[in-house]
């Protein structure tokens, strides 16, 4: 398995593992070609891809503000779960994040996604019950929830 940097010759690969994963919350906005460009182009160098067998097998977003650093769409095809893999992206994901300056890298995960937050709290990632996740569309998106 190999962890290398994501570029936009990824994208199709990429989506197309989003969608065969159960728990990842899609829209037609941020997810789409021009929106994860976007953001690759924002954030060069803290979003990564694993290969295995010559094909995308993983995958994570990580991006930041300047001061808080995020964490999006993280995924392993089920063919290669419990291995490792994950755990290998965020590694890569967080000593990017560290060598841009950040203090502080920050998630959110669907209640409902048991193995997910499993998988998050197993990483130190803990839960905050002091703070209320809110916000605003600026504009409509269509969500496409696997
Ligand atoms: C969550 C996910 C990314 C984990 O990928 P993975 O490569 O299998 O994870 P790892 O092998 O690095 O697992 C590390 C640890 O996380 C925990 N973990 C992983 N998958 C788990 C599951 N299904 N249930 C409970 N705990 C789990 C385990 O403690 C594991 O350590 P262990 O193997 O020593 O027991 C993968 O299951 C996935 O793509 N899920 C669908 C998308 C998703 O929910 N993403 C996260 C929310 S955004």
């Amino acid at each position: 398995m190999e962890i290398i940097k994501m570029t936009k010759e990824h994208y199709s690969d990429v989506y197309e593992l989003w969608l065969s994963c159960k728990g990842m919350g899609l829209n037609n906005l941020d997810d789409s070609e021009q929106g994860i460009n976007r953001f690759l182009e924002r954030n060069p160098d803290t979003c990564f891809a694993a290969f295995e067998d010559n094909k995308v097998v993983g995958v994570i977003m990580a991006g930041s503000d300047g001061r808080r650093g995020y964490i999006y769409h993280t995924a392993v095809n089920p063919q290669y779960r419990k291995r490792g893999i994950a755990t290998a992206l965020v590694d890569a994901a967080m000593d990017a994040m560290k060598n841009i300056g950040i203090n502080k890298v920050a998630l959110v995960v669907f209640r409902h996604n048991e193995s997910g937050n499993e998988f998050w709290e197993k990483l130190g990632f803990t839960e905050r019950h002091d703070l209320v996740y809110r916000n605003k569309a600026i504009n409509e998106m269509i969500r496409n929830d696997t």
